[in-house]
């Protein structure tokens, strides 16, 4: 699905794929780059290649947004990275990238993200409900005994 919504300028997918490259350098611009492995290339690779809904916001051929999920379409969906371009942000970009992810979804599913700390204040304010008790845990690295 490729379609154009808030400015007529920028034009929205969840088909179109990305690179490695492009995608770090859109973390870079947003600044979302500080909290993921950008120097680790095969993880970030590993990211597209297993991504459920890539949403990605264009003006022309210059990528300045995109919302990364996994999900299972039915009753969960987590959405991993959402990242706007500094240059482009507050036009209502994020707000269509997640309404664009959430076209792919049946109705009813829960979208659930962690939040960056930049990112606390805007999640509320655009639906989101906080819920108390999330936990997280990292697999240990493979050299650790
Ligand atoms: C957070 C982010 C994705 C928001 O994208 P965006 O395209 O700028 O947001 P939108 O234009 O859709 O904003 C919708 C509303 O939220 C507000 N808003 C945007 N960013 C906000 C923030 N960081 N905190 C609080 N409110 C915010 C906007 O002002 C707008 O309000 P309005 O409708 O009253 O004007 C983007 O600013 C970004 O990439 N930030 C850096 C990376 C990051 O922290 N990502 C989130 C990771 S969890």
């Amino acid at each position: 699905m490729s379609t154009q919504q808030e400015g007529p300028n920028i034009d929205y997918s969840d088909s179109r794929r990305i690179t490695v490259a492009q995608l770090v350098d859109l973390l870079r611009r947003s600044t979302l780059a500080e909290r993921r492995l950008i120097e680790d290339e095969a993880c970030m690779a590993a990211m597209l290649k297993h991504a459920d809904i890539l949403a990605t916001a264009w003006d022309g051929e210059r990528l300045v947004g995109a919302a990364r999920s996994l999900t299972d379409f039915a009753y969960c969906c987590y959405l991993s990275e959402l990242a706007v371009g500094s240059a482009y942000q507050h036009r209502g970009i994020g707000r269509a990238l997640i309404s664009l992810t959430e076209s792919r979804l049946a109705p009813g599913t829960k979208v659930i993200l962690l939040s960056a700390p930049a990112a606390v204040d805007y999640y509320p304010k655009i639906g989101f409900t906080g819920h108390p008790s999330e936990w997280t845990r990292a697999k240990r690295p493979k050299t650790f005994s």
